[in-house]
Protein backbone atom coordinates (compact mmCIF):
# COMPACT_ATOMS: atom_id res chain seq x y z
CA UNK A 1 0.00 0.00 0.00
CA UNK A 2 1.49 3.65 -1.09
CA UNK A 3 0.30 6.23 0.94
CA UNK A 4 -0.03 10.18 0.56
CA UNK A 5 0.04 12.72 3.59
CA UNK A 6 -0.94 16.30 2.49
CA UNK A 7 0.47 18.25 5.39
CA UNK A 8 3.26 18.32 7.40
CA UNK A 9 2.16 19.70 10.63
CA UNK A 10 1.77 17.66 13.97
CA UNK A 11 -1.11 15.61 12.73
CA UNK A 12 0.62 15.08 8.88
CA UNK A 13 4.16 14.67 10.34
CA UNK A 14 3.09 11.98 12.80
CA UNK A 15 0.93 10.67 11.05
CA UNK A 16 3.61 9.77 8.31
CA UNK A 17 6.26 8.70 10.22
CA UNK A 18 4.06 6.19 12.16
CA UNK A 19 2.98 4.98 9.16
CA UNK A 20 6.35 3.89 8.03
CA UNK A 21 6.85 2.42 11.30
CA UNK A 22 3.82 0.07 10.40
CA UNK A 23 5.92 -0.45 6.72
CA UNK A 24 4.09 1.35 4.38
CA UNK A 25 5.62 3.56 1.26
CA UNK A 26 4.46 7.14 2.69
CA UNK A 27 5.46 10.45 1.08
CA UNK A 28 4.02 13.90 3.12
CA UNK A 29 3.76 16.62 1.21
CA UNK A 30 4.09 20.54 2.24
CA UNK A 31 4.03 23.28 -0.36
CA UNK A 32 6.77 25.29 2.47
CA UNK A 33 10.17 23.80 0.93
CA UNK A 34 12.12 25.05 3.40
CA UNK A 35 10.04 23.03 5.81
CA UNK A 36 10.44 19.36 3.08
CA UNK A 37 14.25 20.60 2.79
CA UNK A 38 14.76 20.07 6.83
CA UNK A 39 12.25 17.08 7.00
CA UNK A 40 14.43 15.42 4.70
CA UNK A 41 17.45 16.41 6.48
CA UNK A 42 15.58 14.83 9.84
CA UNK A 43 15.40 17.93 11.42
CA UNK A 44 11.92 18.10 12.77
CA UNK A 45 9.94 22.14 12.95
CA UNK A 46 9.01 21.56 16.38
CA UNK A 47 9.04 19.33 19.73
CA UNK A 48 7.69 16.01 19.64
CA UNK A 49 9.46 12.87 21.88
CA UNK A 50 10.62 10.79 19.89
CA UNK A 51 10.17 11.84 16.13
CA UNK A 52 13.23 12.44 15.75
CA UNK A 53 14.53 9.15 15.75
CA UNK A 54 11.27 7.98 13.50
CA UNK A 55 12.28 10.07 11.05
CA UNK A 56 16.18 9.13 11.05
CA UNK A 57 15.10 5.46 10.89
CA UNK A 58 12.63 5.90 7.96
CA UNK A 59 14.16 8.33 5.34
CA UNK A 60 17.75 6.92 5.71
CA UNK A 61 17.19 3.04 6.57
CA UNK A 62 14.27 1.69 6.02
CA UNK A 63 13.44 4.58 2.91
CA UNK A 64 10.05 4.11 3.81
CA UNK A 65 9.57 7.79 4.62
CA UNK A 66 10.02 10.83 2.30
CA UNK A 67 8.93 14.40 1.88
CA UNK A 68 8.19 16.49 -1.39
CA UNK A 69 6.85 19.78 -1.94
CA UNK A 70 5.51 18.79 -5.50
CA UNK A 71 1.63 16.80 -4.66
CA UNK A 72 1.74 16.23 -8.34
CA UNK A 73 4.41 13.38 -8.80
CA UNK A 74 3.61 12.15 -5.05
CA UNK A 75 -0.22 11.58 -5.33
CA UNK A 76 -0.61 9.79 -8.62
CA UNK A 77 0.04 6.28 -7.21
CA UNK A 78 -0.86 6.76 -3.91
CA UNK A 79 -3.10 4.33 -2.67
CA UNK A 80 -4.47 6.10 0.34
CA UNK A 81 -4.27 10.18 0.46
CA UNK A 82 -4.43 11.71 3.87
CA UNK A 83 -5.59 15.52 4.28
CA UNK A 84 -3.68 16.60 7.52
CA UNK A 85 -3.46 19.77 6.73
CA UNK A 86 -4.42 22.66 9.46
CA UNK A 87 -7.94 24.36 9.94
CA UNK A 88 -7.55 26.88 11.76
CA UNK A 89 -10.20 29.48 13.14
CA UNK A 90 -11.27 32.51 11.22
CA UNK A 91 -11.17 34.64 14.27
CA UNK A 92 -14.33 36.81 13.40
CA UNK A 93 -16.76 33.77 13.08
CA UNK A 94 -15.49 31.09 15.27
CA UNK A 95 -15.85 28.38 12.74
CA UNK A 96 -13.26 26.29 10.72
CA UNK A 97 -11.54 27.77 8.24
CA UNK A 98 -11.18 25.26 5.73
CA UNK A 99 -9.35 26.68 2.65
CA UNK A 100 -6.23 24.65 2.67
CA UNK A 101 -8.67 21.19 2.52
CA UNK A 102 -10.29 22.72 -0.30
CA UNK A 103 -6.88 23.67 -2.10
CA UNK A 104 -5.48 19.96 -1.55
CA UNK A 105 -9.06 18.30 -2.75
CA UNK A 106 -8.58 20.43 -5.56
CA UNK A 107 -4.97 19.59 -6.41
CA UNK A 108 -5.75 15.51 -5.56
CA UNK A 109 -8.39 16.16 -8.67
CA UNK A 110 -6.34 17.10 -10.82
CA UNK A 111 -3.70 14.43 -9.84
CA UNK A 112 -5.05 11.14 -9.49
CA UNK A 113 -5.08 8.40 -11.97
CA UNK A 114 -6.27 5.62 -10.28
CA UNK A 115 -8.55 4.45 -8.12
CA UNK A 116 -7.49 5.80 -4.21
CA UNK A 117 -9.64 6.45 -0.91
CA UNK A 118 -9.17 10.53 -0.04
CA UNK A 119 -9.12 10.52 3.67
CA UNK A 120 -9.80 13.52 6.26
CA UNK A 121 -7.58 13.15 8.95
CA UNK A 122 -7.55 16.76 9.59
CA UNK A 123 -10.35 17.72 12.56
CA UNK A 124 -13.65 19.06 9.76
CA UNK A 125 -16.76 19.96 10.82
CA UNK A 126 -18.97 17.82 9.48
CA UNK A 127 -20.73 17.80 6.01
CA UNK A 128 -16.64 18.53 4.84
CA UNK A 129 -15.43 15.12 3.69
CA UNK A 130 -18.93 15.15 1.58
CA UNK A 131 -17.63 18.31 0.25
CA UNK A 132 -14.49 16.95 -0.85
CA UNK A 133 -15.98 14.13 -2.19
CA UNK A 134 -17.84 17.03 -4.14
CA UNK A 135 -15.00 18.95 -5.42
CA UNK A 136 -12.79 15.99 -6.47
CA UNK A 137 -16.09 14.56 -8.49
CA UNK A 138 -16.24 17.40 -10.10
CA UNK A 139 -13.22 15.74 -12.48
CA UNK A 140 -12.66 12.28 -11.48
CA UNK A 141 -15.77 9.80 -12.07
CA UNK A 142 -17.17 8.62 -8.64
CA UNK A 143 -16.04 5.09 -9.05
CA UNK A 144 -12.48 5.85 -9.32
CA UNK A 145 -12.06 7.34 -5.59
CA UNK A 146 -13.88 6.68 -2.26
CA UNK A 147 -13.49 9.25 0.76
CA UNK A 148 -13.34 8.43 4.63
CA UNK A 149 -13.19 10.23 7.44
CA UNK A 150 -10.59 9.08 10.11
CA UNK A 151 -9.85 11.79 12.39
CA UNK A 152 -6.77 11.46 14.71
CA UNK A 153 -6.88 11.48 18.43
CA UNK A 154 -2.65 12.38 19.20
CA UNK A 155 -1.82 14.48 21.97
CA UNK A 156 0.99 16.85 21.57
CA UNK A 157 4.09 15.82 23.93
CA UNK A 158 2.78 11.83 23.71
CA UNK A 159 1.85 12.29 19.53
CA UNK A 160 3.57 8.74 18.37
CA UNK A 161 2.36 6.47 21.73
CA UNK A 162 -1.04 7.90 20.87
CA UNK A 163 -0.89 6.62 17.35
CA UNK A 164 0.53 3.12 18.05
CA UNK A 165 -1.26 2.66 21.06
CA UNK A 166 -5.05 4.56 20.17
CA UNK A 167 -7.94 3.53 21.99
CA UNK A 168 -9.63 2.97 19.23
CA UNK A 169 -9.70 4.08 15.41
CA UNK A 170 -12.95 5.64 13.83
CA UNK A 171 -13.59 5.06 10.08
CA UNK A 172 -16.44 7.01 8.48
CA UNK A 173 -16.61 5.21 5.00
CA UNK A 174 -19.30 4.63 2.34
CA UNK A 175 -19.44 1.58 1.36
CA UNK A 176 -17.49 -1.88 2.17
CA UNK A 177 -14.50 -1.29 -0.71
CA UNK A 178 -13.34 1.48 1.05
CA UNK A 179 -13.73 0.35 4.78
CA UNK A 180 -12.31 -2.95 4.40
CA UNK A 181 -8.99 -1.02 3.02
CA UNK A 182 -9.02 0.95 5.46
CA UNK A 183 -9.07 -1.83 8.53
CA UNK A 184 -6.52 -3.52 6.16
CA UNK A 185 -4.66 -0.18 6.68
CA UNK A 186 -5.08 -0.01 10.09
CA UNK A 187 -4.60 -3.88 10.86
CA UNK A 188 -0.99 -3.33 12.47
CA UNK A 189 -3.09 -1.93 15.41
CA UNK A 190 -5.37 -4.83 15.04
CA UNK A 191 -3.09 -7.14 16.01
CA UNK A 192 -3.66 -5.85 19.31
CA UNK A 193 -6.67 -5.24 19.56
CA UNK A 194 -7.18 -1.57 19.57
CA UNK A 195 -11.08 -1.38 18.31
CA UNK A 196 -11.83 -0.26 14.98
CA UNK A 197 -15.13 1.41 14.72
CA UNK A 198 -16.79 1.84 11.39
CA UNK A 199 -19.47 4.36 11.06
CA UNK A 200 -21.24 6.67 8.66
CA UNK A 201 -19.04 9.77 7.31
CA UNK A 202 -21.01 12.19 9.80
CA UNK A 203 -21.10 10.41 12.19
CA UNK A 204 -16.86 9.89 12.25
CA UNK A 205 -16.70 13.93 12.03
CA UNK A 206 -18.58 14.55 14.81
CA UNK A 207 -17.05 11.66 17.02
CA UNK A 208 -13.90 13.86 16.90
CA UNK A 209 -15.67 17.35 18.09
CA UNK A 210 -17.24 15.62 20.45
CA UNK A 211 -14.76 14.17 21.89
CA UNK A 212 -12.70 17.19 22.10
CA UNK A 213 -15.21 19.82 22.74
CA UNK A 214 -16.48 16.73 26.09
CA UNK A 215 -12.66 16.82 27.05
CA UNK A 216 -12.45 20.74 27.12
CA UNK A 217 -15.88 20.92 28.74
CA UNK A 218 -14.56 18.06 31.68
CA UNK A 219 -11.58 20.34 32.30
CA UNK A 220 -14.19 23.76 32.73
CA UNK A 221 -16.31 21.79 34.94
CA UNK A 222 -13.33 20.65 37.39
CA UNK A 223 -11.79 24.19 37.19
CA UNK A 224 -15.36 25.56 38.32
CA UNK A 225 -15.45 23.02 41.06
CA UNK A 226 -11.94 24.25 42.14
CA UNK A 227 -13.29 27.98 42.40
CA UNK A 228 -16.02 26.33 44.82
CA UNK A 229 -13.16 24.51 46.63
CA UNK A 230 -11.26 27.34 47.19
CA UNK A 231 -14.30 28.92 48.87
CA UNK A 232 -15.79 26.26 50.94
CA UNK A 233 -12.14 25.12 51.95
CA UNK A 234 -12.36 21.91 50.17
CA UNK A 235 -9.36 20.55 48.20
CA UNK A 236 -9.93 19.61 44.43
CA UNK A 237 -7.13 17.35 44.30
CA UNK A 238 -8.69 14.99 46.37
CA UNK A 239 -12.56 15.50 45.27
CA UNK A 240 -11.49 15.18 41.58
CA UNK A 241 -9.74 11.97 43.22
CA UNK A 242 -13.11 10.74 44.78
CA UNK A 243 -14.90 11.61 41.45
CA UNK A 244 -12.29 9.40 39.33
CA UNK A 245 -12.42 6.44 40.81
CA UNK A 246 -15.95 6.07 39.33
CA UNK A 247 -15.54 4.77 36.08
CA UNK A 248 -18.24 6.68 34.35
CA UNK A 249 -16.33 9.81 35.26
CA UNK A 250 -12.65 8.37 35.04
CA UNK A 251 -9.77 10.28 36.74
CA UNK A 252 -8.45 11.72 33.73
CA UNK A 253 -8.84 15.05 32.45
CA UNK A 254 -9.71 16.24 35.80
CA UNK A 255 -6.87 18.23 36.93
CA UNK A 256 -7.89 21.86 37.71
CA UNK A 257 -5.06 24.54 36.64
CA UNK A 258 -5.62 27.79 34.41
CA UNK A 259 -7.88 26.39 31.52
CA UNK A 260 -7.39 24.40 28.61
CA UNK A 261 -5.09 25.72 25.65
CA UNK A 262 -3.29 24.51 22.67
CA UNK A 263 -4.03 24.33 19.12
CA UNK A 264 -7.26 22.01 19.65
CA UNK A 265 -9.21 22.29 22.58
CA UNK A 266 -10.38 26.45 21.79
CA UNK A 267 -10.79 26.25 18.29
CA UNK A 268 -12.52 22.62 18.17
CA UNK A 269 -15.03 24.16 20.58
CA UNK A 270 -15.46 27.22 19.04
CA UNK A 271 -15.79 25.34 15.48
CA UNK A 272 -18.18 22.89 17.48
CA UNK A 273 -20.58 25.74 18.85
CA UNK A 274 -20.70 27.30 15.07
CA UNK A 275 -21.95 23.88 13.34
CA UNK A 276 -24.76 23.76 16.45
CA UNK A 277 -25.34 27.62 15.82
CA UNK A 278 -25.40 26.86 12.34
CA UNK A 279 -27.90 24.12 12.81
CA UNK A 280 -30.12 25.84 15.28
CA UNK A 281 -28.93 23.66 18.03
CA UNK A 282 -28.55 24.98 21.97
CA UNK A 283 -25.17 23.92 23.19
CA UNK A 284 -25.52 26.06 26.15
CA UNK A 285 -23.72 23.41 27.73
CA UNK A 286 -20.06 24.41 25.42
CA UNK A 287 -20.61 27.54 25.08
CA UNK A 288 -20.85 27.90 28.83
CA UNK A 289 -17.57 25.88 29.21
CA UNK A 290 -16.00 28.33 26.39
CA UNK A 291 -16.70 31.54 28.07
CA UNK A 292 -15.61 29.97 31.22
CA UNK A 293 -12.24 29.31 30.02
CA UNK A 294 -11.69 32.52 28.27
CA UNK A 295 -12.39 34.96 31.66
CA UNK A 296 -10.80 32.13 34.08
CA UNK A 297 -7.32 33.63 32.50
CA UNK A 298 -8.24 37.00 33.39
CA UNK A 299 -9.41 35.92 36.85
CA UNK A 300 -6.54 34.19 37.94
CA UNK A 301 -4.21 37.07 36.57
CA UNK A 302 -5.80 39.49 38.73
CA UNK A 303 -6.30 37.25 41.75
CA UNK A 304 -2.08 37.01 41.22
CA UNK A 305 -2.16 40.89 40.93
CA UNK A 306 -3.85 41.33 44.38
CA UNK A 307 -2.40 38.64 46.15
CA UNK A 308 1.02 39.19 45.64
CA UNK A 309 0.55 43.41 45.62
CA UNK A 310 2.30 43.12 42.10
CA UNK A 311 1.82 46.76 40.72
CA UNK A 312 3.54 48.99 37.64
CA UNK A 313 7.35 47.90 37.85
CA UNK A 314 7.30 44.15 40.03
CA UNK A 315 8.83 41.57 38.66
CA UNK A 316 7.51 37.70 38.61
CA UNK A 317 8.85 35.03 37.97
CA UNK A 318 7.01 32.75 35.19
CA UNK A 319 7.50 29.34 35.04
CA UNK A 320 6.70 27.43 31.87
CA UNK A 321 5.53 28.78 28.73
CA UNK A 322 4.18 26.00 26.49
CA UNK A 323 0.53 25.02 26.46
CA UNK A 324 1.42 22.25 28.26
CA UNK A 325 4.22 19.85 28.87
CA UNK A 326 6.39 18.09 26.42
CA UNK A 327 5.70 20.13 23.59
CA UNK A 328 7.43 23.53 22.30
CA UNK A 329 4.32 24.18 21.31
CA UNK A 330 3.00 28.46 22.95
CA UNK A 331 -0.37 28.53 20.77
CA UNK A 332 -3.22 29.54 22.77
CA UNK A 333 -0.78 28.72 26.10
CA UNK A 334 -1.90 30.08 28.80
CA UNK A 335 0.97 31.08 30.58
CA UNK A 336 1.59 33.28 27.84
CA UNK A 337 -1.91 34.50 28.17
CA UNK A 338 -1.15 35.63 32.03
CA UNK A 339 2.08 36.92 30.98
CA UNK A 340 0.26 39.29 27.96
CA UNK A 341 -1.99 40.30 31.06
CA UNK A 342 1.03 41.15 33.41
CA UNK A 343 2.94 42.80 30.80
CA UNK A 344 -0.32 44.97 30.31
CA UNK A 345 -0.16 46.61 33.67
CA UNK A 346 3.03 47.05 33.31
CA UNK A 347 4.91 44.17 35.37
CA UNK A 348 8.21 42.80 34.05
CA UNK A 349 8.70 38.63 33.64
CA UNK A 350 11.75 36.69 34.37
CA UNK A 351 10.63 32.87 32.65
CA UNK A 352 12.29 30.02 31.35
CA UNK A 353 10.58 26.98 29.80
CA UNK A 354 12.69 23.69 28.51
CA UNK A 355 11.41 24.16 24.87
CA UNK A 356 9.49 27.13 24.37
CA UNK A 357 11.61 29.70 24.61
CA UNK A 358 12.27 30.02 21.09
CA UNK A 359 8.67 30.30 19.84
CA UNK A 360 8.00 32.70 22.60
CA UNK A 361 10.63 34.86 21.81
CA UNK A 362 8.47 35.30 18.35
CA UNK A 363 5.33 36.69 20.22
CA UNK A 364 4.90 40.45 20.92
CA UNK A 365 5.31 39.99 24.74
CA UNK A 366 8.67 41.30 26.92
CA UNK A 367 9.72 38.25 28.86
CA UNK A 368 13.65 37.80 29.85
CA UNK A 369 14.11 34.54 29.10
CA UNK A 370 16.11 32.67 31.70
CA UNK A 371 18.67 29.91 31.34
CA UNK A 372 17.14 28.06 34.18
CA UNK A 373 14.53 27.22 36.81
CA UNK A 374 16.47 29.20 39.40
CA UNK A 375 17.89 32.30 37.53
CA UNK A 376 14.14 33.13 36.67
CA UNK A 377 12.79 32.83 40.82
CA UNK A 378 15.42 35.01 41.43
CA UNK A 379 14.72 37.83 43.47
CA UNK A 380 10.87 38.29 41.99
CA UNK A 381 7.43 39.83 44.14
CA UNK A 382 6.24 35.95 43.09
CA UNK A 383 6.72 32.82 41.02
CA UNK A 384 3.93 31.38 39.56
CA UNK A 385 4.24 27.74 37.92
CA UNK A 386 2.49 27.88 34.75
CA UNK A 387 3.11 24.44 32.82
CA UNK A 388 3.47 21.42 34.81
CA UNK A 389 7.01 20.31 32.77
CA UNK A 390 8.51 17.58 34.75
CA UNK A 391 11.69 19.81 35.59
CA UNK A 392 9.72 22.27 37.87
CA UNK A 393 8.24 19.00 40.01
CA UNK A 394 11.21 18.85 42.05
CA UNK A 395 12.64 22.15 42.68
CA UNK A 396 15.23 23.01 45.36
CA UNK A 397 12.79 25.66 47.40
CA UNK A 398 15.70 26.39 50.34
CA UNK A 399 18.09 27.67 47.09
CA UNK A 400 14.96 29.65 46.05
CA UNK A 401 13.92 30.92 49.39
CA UNK A 402 18.02 31.69 49.88
CA UNK A 403 17.44 33.81 46.67
CA UNK A 404 13.93 35.09 47.29
CA UNK A 405 13.39 37.13 49.75
CA UNK A 406 8.86 37.55 48.83
CA UNK A 407 8.74 33.94 49.03
CA UNK A 408 5.08 33.48 47.09
CA UNK A 409 4.39 30.93 44.71
CA UNK A 410 0.98 30.56 42.45
CA UNK A 411 1.29 26.78 42.10
CA UNK A 412 -1.17 26.93 39.10
CA UNK A 413 -1.05 22.84 38.33
CA UNK A 414 -0.77 22.34 41.57
CA UNK A 415 2.29 20.24 41.78
CA UNK A 416 3.32 20.85 44.84
CA UNK A 417 1.94 20.26 48.46
CA UNK A 418 0.79 23.47 50.25
CA UNK A 419 1.99 22.45 53.69
CA UNK A 420 5.49 21.83 52.69
CA UNK A 421 5.73 24.50 51.28
CA UNK A 422 4.63 26.72 53.74
CA UNK A 423 6.41 24.96 56.70
CA UNK A 424 9.65 26.41 55.10
CA UNK A 425 8.35 29.74 54.55
CA UNK A 426 6.51 30.10 51.51
CA UNK A 427 3.13 31.60 51.15
CA UNK A 428 1.30 29.31 48.78
CA UNK A 429 -1.54 29.06 46.59
CA UNK A 430 -2.68 26.11 44.49
CA UNK A 431 -5.66 25.63 42.65
CA UNK A 432 -9.07 24.96 44.03
CA UNK A 433 -6.91 24.23 47.35
C1 LIG B 1 -5.99 17.43 22.52
C2 LIG B 1 -6.72 16.09 22.66
O1 LIG B 1 -6.38 15.51 23.91
C3 LIG B 1 -6.31 15.16 21.52
O2 LIG B 1 -7.04 13.94 21.62
C4 LIG B 1 -6.62 15.84 20.19
O3 LIG B 1 -6.27 15.02 19.10
C5 LIG B 1 -5.88 17.17 20.11
O4 LIG B 1 -6.23 18.01 21.22
P1 LIG B 1 -3.60 18.45 23.03
O5 LIG B 1 -4.26 19.74 22.64
O6 LIG B 1 -2.29 18.09 22.44
O7 LIG B 1 -4.61 17.20 22.67
O8 LIG B 1 -3.40 18.49 24.61
P2 LIG B 1 -4.15 17.90 25.89
O9 LIG B 1 -3.21 17.05 26.62
O10 LIG B 1 -5.47 17.36 25.51
O11 LIG B 1 -4.38 19.26 26.77
C6 LIG B 1 -5.21 20.26 26.22
C7 LIG B 1 -5.29 21.40 27.24
O12 LIG B 1 -6.04 20.97 28.39
C8 LIG B 1 -3.92 21.87 27.76
O13 LIG B 1 -3.94 23.29 27.88
C9 LIG B 1 -3.84 21.24 29.14
O14 LIG B 1 -3.06 22.02 30.04
C10 LIG B 1 -5.30 21.24 29.58
N1 LIG B 1 -5.63 20.20 30.55
C11 LIG B 1 -5.54 18.90 30.19
C12 LIG B 1 -6.08 20.58 31.82
O15 LIG B 1 -6.15 21.77 32.14
N2 LIG B 1 -6.43 19.62 32.70
C13 LIG B 1 -6.35 18.29 32.38
O16 LIG B 1 -6.67 17.46 33.24
C14 LIG B 1 -5.89 17.92 31.09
Amino acid sequence: MKLAIIGTGYVGLITGACFAEFGYQTVCIDKDEIRVNDLNNSKCPFYEPGIDNLLHKHLHKTKLLSFSSSLSQSVNDADIIFITVGTPTKRIENEADLSYVWNAAEEISNNINKYCIVVTKSTVPVGTTREIKNIISKKINEKNFDVVSNPEFLREGSAINDFMRPDRVIIGCENKKSEDIMKELYRPLYLIETPIISTTIESSEVIKYASNSFLATKISFINQVADLCEKVGADVQDVAKGMGIDKRIGNKFLHAGPGYGGSCFPKDVKAFISTAEKNDINFSILTAADKFNEERIIKITNNIISKANLAKGSQVSLLGLSFKPNTDDIRDSTSLKIAKLLQNKGITIKSYDPEAMDNAKKENIELILCSNAYEACEDTKVIIIGTEWNEFRALDFLKIKSANRNRVIFDLRNIYNAKELRDIGFQYFGTGT
